[in-house]
């Protein structure tokens, strides 16, 4: 924790309260309140944290008037050019790049740690055929304290390693076989003659009854699309890691939590929400429907994948998809696809539309990865297990780094009570 660079005062009701402040490596500077109550009586109020920093943290920097995404300083859009997920994976967990050593020693450890207990595909066949692989994921992860106790006990630092591995390793393997198994098809080993997203590919795609082979270029577009989606500082779902496991819960049940959160149509799952849009829109000359809907204040309907709490320039992953998304299609020979014409000419409207111009819409990482998952094959109920496979590795660093952290306190937040004050219980008859 850094020291405090100045000092900012707080007066009410003739008293005056100094509050330190802290100077950050980057971004704007931070009032500590810690003591403000015990100092001044008072709380603060801040319901869906807009202006509060709920810890200190050297992971990711997000710069959302810039459109700025770096992760432990290297910006997003050259780990996608050049690096690659399980790269971004170890920079994220350690903090630096590895050496080649270092990456060669950490692909073997995930590698070989891919399948999971044979007994657990008894507990998959326990979910009903038609659940959602999201639903499965998030039952699947939780029980994996059950299969793992070895690695549950979150003050051996050990243990937290091997179960860091463990998820990120597992995470592909569980998506797969929810997916296998709301298609009813037999499950897939893993493959560790393949590369992670290369093996996820297999998982979902091949039967024991064909030969598969995973076509580079499809790795490579999800390697990219796991490499976006990494890690994204305090969202809503690494917060809810970060509270559930403050109170000491173990790694596998917090990483549930996670994915529980993420699952909701505002975070994670706008992407499957954004593509059942694009398909209710249908075509191009319906797109003005669509567009006054969203801007009808007594219309409950938004525009999936427009707009985010902190990007208020440009999402920097939603411009490299873009550009895979064009890609992708054309090496599927699908670049006519009426999905993408309407999701560029709904981009088009929305960003010369003055209302979407004046609150700062525009469009997020799941505006464009659905349509590159759905060209590669994946049914919509797959985008956000994919997205909760990929922030695994984020989530289990921000774990991380708060279980080391000697100042880290459960999380427990206060309120504005707004309720009755205390009054006497009244008898049932007297009612
Ligand atoms: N379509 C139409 N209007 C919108 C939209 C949208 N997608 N998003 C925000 N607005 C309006 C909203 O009605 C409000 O208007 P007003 O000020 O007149 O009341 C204003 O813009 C601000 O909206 P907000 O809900 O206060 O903003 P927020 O920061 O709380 O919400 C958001 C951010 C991402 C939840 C929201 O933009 C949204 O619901 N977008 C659609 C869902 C989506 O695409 N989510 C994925 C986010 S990126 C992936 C991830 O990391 O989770």
């Amino acid at each position: 924790m850094t020291e405090p660079t100045k000092t900012a005062t707080l007066s009410f009701d003739g008293k005056t309260f100094d509050l330190p402040m802290f100077t950050p490596t980057a971004g704007p500077e931070v009032i500590d309140i810690r003591k403000l109550y015990g100092q001044a009586g008072v709380f603060t109020y801040d319901p869906g944290f807009t202006s509060t920093a709920a810890c200190d943290s050297t992971i990711t920097y997000i710069d959302g008037d810039e459109g700025i995404l770096l992760h432990r300083g290297y910006p997003i859009d050259q780990l996608a050019a050049k690096s690659h997920y399980l790269e971004v994976c170890y920079l994220l967990l350690y903090g630096e790049l590895p050496t080649a050593t270092q990456l060669e020693d950490f692909e073997t450890r995930v590698t070989h740690h891919t399948m999971v207990h044979e007994q657990m595909h008894n507990f998959f066949r326990g979910f009903r055929r038609d659940a959602h692989p999201m639903a499965t994921m998030v039952g699947v992860v939780g029980a994996m304290s059950a299969f793992y106790a070895d690695s549950a006990d979150v003050n051996d630092p050990w243990q937290r390693e091997v179960a860091s591995i463990r998820l990120v390793a597992k995470l592909p393997t569980i998506a797969a076989m929810a997916y296998k198994y709301s298609i009813g098809q037999p499950f897939v080993y893993p493959r560790n003659d393949l590369d992670y997203a290369a093996n996820f590919l297999h998982m979902c795609f091949s039967v024991p009854a064909e030969k598969y082979e995973v076509d580079p270029i499809l790795a490579r577009a999800m390697d990219r699309i796991l490499t976006l989606h990494a890690d994204h500082e305090q969202n809503a779902s690494t917060s809810t890691v970060r509270l559930a496991s403050s109170s000491g819960a173990n790694p596998f049940a917090s990483i549930a939590a996670g994915i529980a959160c993420l699952w909701g149509p505002a975070h994670g799952g706008a992407n499957q929400a954004c593509l059942e849009m694009l398909r209710e829109i249908g075509t191009v000359d319906r797109i003005p429907e669509f567009i006054a809907r969203a801007k009808d204040k007594n219309d409950p309907f938004r525009l999936m994948g427009f707009g985010h709490r902190v990007y208020k320039n440009t999402d920097p992953r939603a411009k490299v998809l873009k550009n895979s998304a064009d890609e992708v299609l054309e090496l599927l020979g699908v670049q006519d696809n009426p999905l993408l014409q309407v999701a560029k000419e709904l981009e088009h409207v929305a960003l010369n539309d003055p209302y979407f111009i004046e609150k700062k819409l525009f469009p997020n990482v799941d505006f464009y990865s659905g349509i590159i998952l759905e060209a590669m094959g994946f049914p919509t109920s797959m985008f956000t297990p994919i997205f909760a496979l990929s922030r695994t590795v984020g989530w289990i660093s921000q774990w991380k780094e708060m279980i080391a952290d000697p100042q880290m306190k459960i999380g427990r937040p206060r309120q504005l009570y707004l309720g009755a004050t205390a009054r006497d219980y009244v008898d049932v008859e007297n009612r």
